[in-house]
């Protein structure tokens, strides 16, 4: 298992562009299961989560064909994927246990197939994460569902009809639209997630000839279409990739732009960083951000579902708030227990209160962190930590790397490119 080493104390300086994101590229994934036909993905992000969802393709009889891109960098990645052969409708337990979001597959399947065996997800380090909400929407559109290790999914033809989510879910959003595409009448969702995934999954659909409105508000309404085509699409930039490296380079006292991205879908983001002292500017697809030599505490940083603050940033934004001037109050609000990154960033000194709950934290910003040898649980933990590396003093060291590269395509490249000293081994 690899680790990354980080010697602290540069000032980040330069220019990034930043790659297709993870959160939108997995559904499509189970997206290009419908089609029967040919889905061609530009912008794709190699990271192993793309790998681990490109063995469930190939597991289903889908042929997938990776196309680098000529320039030598991460940019412009094609993945083909082929499903007019698909043949499976089974997703075992060595991929749902080495990826949550391969539920998804139980929408795309179930509107391709009719049929869908799903090994129930493992658990998770951020704490209980049950998938209730996608199996009472599917069973309401018409699947008999068998629940025990395996969730047995069969029906003749998935019916649309109205559904309220209890919780603006974004996996559940995403696997009633899956199911819905290929439906009997009008699917619509009520309280839907609002996240940009959801419309870059949207356009992805509608280009495959789905009929799909209202992504990216709370009712998203889906008339199933008979039959779908192929379809050719870039993925969107990954924000909470961004969101890290501004943060990476606001703890650092240093300057960057961030290209190819958008900013609006990130304003939740910029809009603490601002409050933490940084100038950011926007024009076009790029982002820059100017920091202060020492960021301020935020009184609240509350994550909510888009446009919320995201959770995903909830642990970078910890280590930033560790080395702030005053104290600041974090309540993650998502998940029930996203705080492995506490303790690990407690050993390099930071002054962090984790409440009964588990959910609210006082951050009292300390003058320096300490290196040391640390390990990431999750893959936004991983990402915290190597940040607490960049303004250590002397060398961390992150272990379980395999976290990180989840969701980050080599983010020591990334890094090094502004300035920063880590490796990877
Ligand atoms: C997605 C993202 C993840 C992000 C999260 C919240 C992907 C691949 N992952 O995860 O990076 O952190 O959104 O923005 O896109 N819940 C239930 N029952 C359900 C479904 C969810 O109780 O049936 C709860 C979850 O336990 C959690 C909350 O709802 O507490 C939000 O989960 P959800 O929005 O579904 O997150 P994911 O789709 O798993």
């Amino acid at each position: 298992m690899g680790e990354y080493r980080i010697k602290g104390g540069k000032r980040l300086k330069g220019e990034v562009r930043i790659g297709g994101s993870k959160n939108a590229v997995l559904p499509i994934f189970a997206a290009t299961v419908l089609n029967g036909s040919e889905s061609i993905l530009h912008n794709c992000p190699l990271i192993q989560d793309t790998f681990i969802s490109i063995e469930i393709l190939k597991h289903i009889g889908c042929t997938v064909t990776i196309e680098k891109s000529n320039h030598g960098d991460k940019f412009g990645n094609t993945i083909i994927v082929d499903s007019s052969k698909a043949h499976n409708w089974n997703v075992p337990e060595k991929f749902t246990n080495m990826m949550r979001s391969s539920v998804l597959f139980m929408g795309s399947l179930l509107g391709r197939f009719g049929k869908a065996d799903i090994s129930f997800p493992g658990g998770c380090k951020l704490g209980n994460r049950p998938i209730d909400m996608h199996v009472k929407s599917l069973k309401k559109m018409g699947a008999a569902i068998k629940t025990g290790d395996m969730l047995c999914c069969r029906t003749m033809q998935m019916q649309g009809t109205q559904i309220h989510l209890d919780f603006p879910s974004v996996g559940a959003t995403e696997n009633i639209m899956l199911a819905a595409a290929l439906s009997i009448g009008e699917t619509v969702i009520l309280n839907a997630a609002r996240e940009p995934e959801i419309v870059d999954l949207e356009h992805f659909l509608n280009g495959m000839g789905a009929k799909i409105k209202g992504a990216g508000t709370s009712t998203i309404v889906i008339n199933g279409a008979e039959k779908l085509h192929s379809v050719e699409h870039s993925v969107m930039p990954d924000r909470i990739v961004a969101g890290t490296y501004l943060t990476a380079v606001a703890i650092t006292g240093g300057e960057v732009s961030l290209v190819d991205i958008w900013p609006r879908d990130i304003v939740p983001v910029t809009a603490k960083l601002a409050e933490m002292g940084c100038q950011i500017s926007e024009t076009g697809n790029t982002i820059t951000l100017k920091a202060p030599p020492r960021l301020q505490y935020v009184s609240k940083l509350e994550t909510s579902p888009h446009p919320g603050f995201p959770t995903d940033l909830q642990a970078p934004f910890v280590t930033a708030l560790s080395v702030a001037d005053g104290t600041s109050v974090v309540a993650e609000n998502i998940f029930s227990c996203r705080f492995g990154h506490v303790p690990e960033l407690q050993r390099m000194g930071a002054d962090i209160m984790v409440m009964q709950d588990g959910r609210n934290f006082v951050v009292r910003g300390v003058e320096q962190l300490k290196g040391a040898s640390v390990e990431a649980t999750d893959l936004r933990c991983g990402a915290a930590l190597i940040l607490a590396g960049l303004v250590a003093e002397g060398e961390t060291t992150v272990t379980n790397s395999h976290h990180v590269e989840r969701g980050y395509q080599q983010i020591e490249l990334d890094l090094q490119a502004i300035g920063a000293n880590i490796s990877y081994h």
